[in-house]
């Protein structure tokens, strides 16, 4: 089969994330008789530097008739002076909008290898996780188009105060909570409402959404936490959650938080979902966006010296989410495990700062060269 990939390396260290998952893809293409064909587009600060705005028009159109969306990075200090709606980052925004992927899936998981780049001690993890083990699997579905991100914003008339605004319809909040219960339905079965209603209206709003579509679920535990308790627990005791609904911005935090949990930002992928199809392409798959969680880490850019794995992981679920290509997708998500068994390591998750005999240090490119000779049919 043949799928077209909207490609958009953007800043910093984006193009070199970009390049190992798209070799990655390539093999994976190569091994089970599929072809990928990219589509290489601007958006962020490149884009600002060669057109002026951060989402050309053209980009976001050529985006709608591919298949599916790899996006590295976009952002750096160049552009940080703009005014808001001219940073890199309102090309992110204009993205996840002008796709409709509101439902941002972010999981967030210890990998055995990685136990000692993770900074929770074996106590800490095992007396959350059911088998006693010390490792968690959760995984953050982020409502991405709503909420304070896209609420109506301003200043003052005086300019001495500025607002933003928290607002959320029924269908938005239901839509993003089914999308989290059939995520669940899948796992451990759990569902963890994240929100801040013993102030927030809105967030009150979410917790009456969520007792009514719950009903639809009968299987599924539902339960609610507040956001400053749900950071705690992150921290105190991972293991108790399985999927955790949240708002835009809860789940932006929060999702920052528990990568550092996994041992380093640059390992955690996500895929944003729930597009409508352009009915004019040919595959008929959903359209989404997939991007490692991390920035464009501009101070590392150019040298050979960031993780790819997060970006290698998100073209994983790109294969699982938008392409139906399961067994293709566990096989990178496998390969990727078997270069960490084999003591690979980027240099922000070799062993808490040291790094440990059995490892060996490298690049970008040699982590993605590895996943490709790891990688079994
Ligand atoms: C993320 C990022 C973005 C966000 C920024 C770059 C706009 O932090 O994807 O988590 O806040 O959504
Ligand atoms: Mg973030």
């Amino acid at each position: 089969m043949n799928y077209s990939i909207a490609l958009i390396p953007g800043d910093g260290i984006g193009p070199e994330v970009i390049k190992p998952a798209t070799e990655v893809l390539d093999a994976v293409g190569g091994a089970w008789g599929h072809v990928f064909n990219y589509v290489e587009l601007e958006a962020g600060g490149c884009a600002i530097d060669s057109t002026g705005e951060p989402l050309p028009q053209k980009t976001l159109e050529a985006a709608r008739q591919c298949d599916a969306l790899l996006l590295g990075a976009v952002g750096g200090p160049q552009w940080e002076n703009l005014p808001g709606h001219l940073r890199p980052e309102r090309a992110l925004l204009g993205l996840r909008a002008g796709l409709g992927v509101f439902a941002n899936l972010r999981p967030a998981k210890l990998l055995p290898q990685l136990r000692s780049a993770c900074p929770l001690k074996d106590d800490v993890l095992v007396s959350s996780n059911c088998e006693g083990k010390p490792e968690f699997d959760l995984l953050i579905v982020r409502e991405l188009t709503g909420g304070l991100y896209f609420g109506e914003r301003g200043r003052s008339a005086d300019g001495k105060a500025a607002f933003d605004t928290e607002r959320y319809s029924w269908d938005e909040i239901e839509r993003v909570l089914r999308t989290g219960y059939e995520a669940a339905a899948i796992r451990r079965k759990k569902l963890c409402v994240v929100d801040k209603a013993n102030v927030l209206e809105s967030s009150r709003f979410w917790r009456e959404v969520a007792a009514v579509v719950s009903k639809e679920y009968p299987d599924i535990e539902t339960s609610f936490l507040y956001v400053d308790n749900a950071a705690m627990q992150l921290v105190r005791a991972p293991g108790q959650f399985d999927v955790i609904a949240t708002s835009n911005l809860f789940g932006d935090i929060l999702s920052d938080e528990a990568s550092v949990l996994t041992g380093s930002i640059g390992m955690l992928p996500s895929a944003s979902l729930g597009g409508e199809r352009d009915p004019a392409a040919k595959n008929g798959c959903p359209v989404g966006m997939y991007e490692p969680i991390h920035g464009s880490a501009p101070d590392i850019a150019g040298k050979n010296i960031a993780n790819p794995l997060g970006t290698i992981l998100s073209a994983a679920m790109m294969l699982r989410y938008s392409f139906g290509l399961e067994k293709e997708a566990r096989a990178v998500e496998d390969a990727v495990s078997a270069a960490l068994d084999a003591g690979l390591r980027t240099l922000d998750i070799a062993g808490r700062g040291r790094v440990a005999a059995n490892e060996t240090i490298v690049g970008a490119k040699e982590m993605g060269e590895a996943v490709i000779k790891l990688l079994e049919k």
